[in-house]
């Protein structure tokens, strides 16, 4: 950890008088248990105690030693409410990968009610003498956690570990425009054809009904049956569920715009992507360092990430794609989760790998992952071009947007596994397009005024001494949908012109019955 003024002045404060000062209190809830979503929440934790503030962090992975500034709130139980279906690449195979909604609505609701009725997020909850100056909570596919500000009456900003999607952005302004925005959880890269404009209204439109009509209240009673006992508790009355859920002063979105489309933001939408990348990389174990040093004809590096395990593919794929590796003259790495007998000379297996480390090293020339959104994210840090096998949720479409881009070649999770890896495998290494750009959309990455983790730090103090910094709140909130189509408008024009008709129309019959009078006298 660095040791900035602001630490030194901490310590200081506290030796002397006992007290805390120089930092804010920050209450930061990732109770999502999976890998990267833990590498996400330590990446915004880890920023925050380096600028000196005080951190308490509702996780399922709390780390055995004690850093100063940080306590951890430990949900471990957390760790079981993940779908096993999800995390299997066997049961993943051969299947269509747009997902059941109603299957993620449940198990992200079944994952807060379960951190929300933790003993130690319960007694933290309830404990009249906890106060913070901010939460930062994960969005976990309804925005029940906007509770935990109101119980600590304090301002609020969503961690969004997707891009910008009509979702995220429908919080606090409105929902992006279906004709040209692509959607993280279907496949339609824009430009879009008549059907896939089509396709995705439906979609968007259908799923902001569901979450309407279906959800909604679902969450209202969570929220209430949660949070009401603790406002009376604390003498605070609750603000309204509809009301609470949109009001986050910010968004905090892993995303930039050399990751994905150039989606128009609100002002309050703060792109913080690749923040969990430290700006120096630790170095190489030693005997890795070796392996990778001495590839004079590059390394792929394959891995299927950090929840899904290769341990897992059919035999017959894993003996087709050792053949193959077999056959290639580049060295392998793969993240493997179990000793192999017989392992080609070329090809070495690490149970747990130092990814980032393998990224930045110049003779890393391929990545073969998953498609999720952090190694996408890393491979274009580091400039590495990437072979992507989806597997769910937003995996199709990274992978299909890394094709639109050049930078990536994908390559479905069917029995054909293997075959179809082989010909990515030599298309990526006899094509210099891949490379070229994707040290293009490296470039862009890094060109920013600030890196991700300061940007993270600035917003955070900005919302705090702001007091929610309700200056940058979009006045979309503030009307009707109905409204800013101008569909009253429409009405209005629909009507005025209605009448006109019927007026014209009574005149002419008026003076036609008149014409015919005078025509019989
Ligand atoms: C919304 O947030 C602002 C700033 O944090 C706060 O002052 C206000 O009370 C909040 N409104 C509700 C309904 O909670
Ligand atoms: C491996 O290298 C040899 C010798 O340089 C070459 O003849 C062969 O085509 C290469 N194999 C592949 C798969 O690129």
């Amino acid at each position: 950890m660095k040791l900035s003024y602001k630490v030194i002045l901490t310590y200081v404060c506290l030796l002397l008088f006992g007290i805390q000062c120089g930092g804010y209190k920050i209450l930061a809830v990732f109770p999502i248990p999976a890998g990267s979503h833990k590498i996400l929440g330590n990446g915004v934790v880890n920023h925050l105690l380096n600028a000196g503030h005080e951190v308490t962090y509702i996780t399922p992975f709390p780390e055995n030693k004690t850093v100063p500034n940080l306590r951890y709130i430990p949900v471990i139980d957390n760790i079981g409410h993940i779908n096993d279906a999800l995390i299997n690449i066997k049961k993943l195979m051969n299947r269509d990968i747009e997902m059941d909604q109603e299957i993620v609505f449940n198990m992200m609701m079944n994952l807060t009610q379960n951190t929300l009725k933790n003993n130690n997020v319960s007694k933290l909850l309830n404990d009249p003498t906890e106060n913070f100056d901010l939460v930062i909570a994960q969005w976990t596919f309804n925005e029940v956690f906007s509770g935990v500000a109101a119980a600590f009456n304090c301002p609020y900003i969503w961690f969004f570990p997707y891009e910008p999607s009509f979702v995220s952005l429908g919080l606090i302004d409105e929902a992006t425009n279906p004709a040209y925005t692509a959607n993280i959880e279907m496949r339609d890269i824009p430009p879009f054809t008549f059907w896939q404009r089509f396709k995705v209204l439906k979609f968007q439109i259908s799923k902001i009904w569901r979450n309407y009509f279906y959800h909604r209240h679902i969450e209202n009673e969570v929220f209430d049956n949660t949070f009401k006992p603790i406002s009376r508790r604390k003498n605070k009355t609750l603000p309204p569920y509809e009301e609470l859920r949109l009001n986050a002063s910010l968004i905090f979105g892993n995303y930039h715009v050399s990751m994905g489309q150039a989606i128009r933001l609100p002002q309050n939408y703060i792109p913080i992507g690749g923040q969990h990348i430290d700006e120096v990389v630790p170095a190489l174990p030693k005997d890795l360092k070796k392996i990778m040093d001495e590839a004079t004809n590059g390394v792929i590096y394959f891995s299927m990430g950090s929840n899904l395990k290769s341990k897992d593919l059919p035999d017959s794929i894993k003996q087709a794609l050792l053949k193959i590796f077999n056959d290639l003259n580049q060295t392998i790495i793969w993240k493997f989760e179990e000793p192999i007998p017989n392992l080609p000379k070329n090809v070495h297996i690490l149970k747990w790998a130092p990814q980032l480390s393998i990224l930045s090293h110049p003779n890393c020339i391929l990545l073969i992952s998953h498609g999720g959104l952090l190694s996408m994210n890393e491979a274009i840090h580091f400039g590495v071009p990437l072979i992507s096998i989806p597997v769910f949720y937003d995996h199709l479409y990274n992978a299909d947007k890394s094709v639109s881009r050049g930078i990536g070649v994908k390559v479905d999770l069917t029995d054909n596994l293997a075959d179809d890896l082989k010909l990515a495998i030599h298309e990526m290494l006899n094509n210099p397009m891949y490379r070229e750009r994707m040290k293009e959309a490296s470039f862009i990455y890094h060109h920013r005024l600030a890196p991700p983790g300061k940007v993270l730090v600035h917003w955070v103090e900005h919302v705090i001494a702001t007091r929610g910094a309700l200056h940058l709140r979009s006045p979309a909130l503030l009307i009707p949908w109905y409204q800013k189509m101008y569909l009253d408008l429409a009405l209005l024009l629909f009507v005025g012109l209605v009448l006109i008709s019927w007026i014209l129309r009574k005149l002419y019959y008026f003076k036609s019955q008149y014409k015919v009078k005078a025509k019989l006298l």
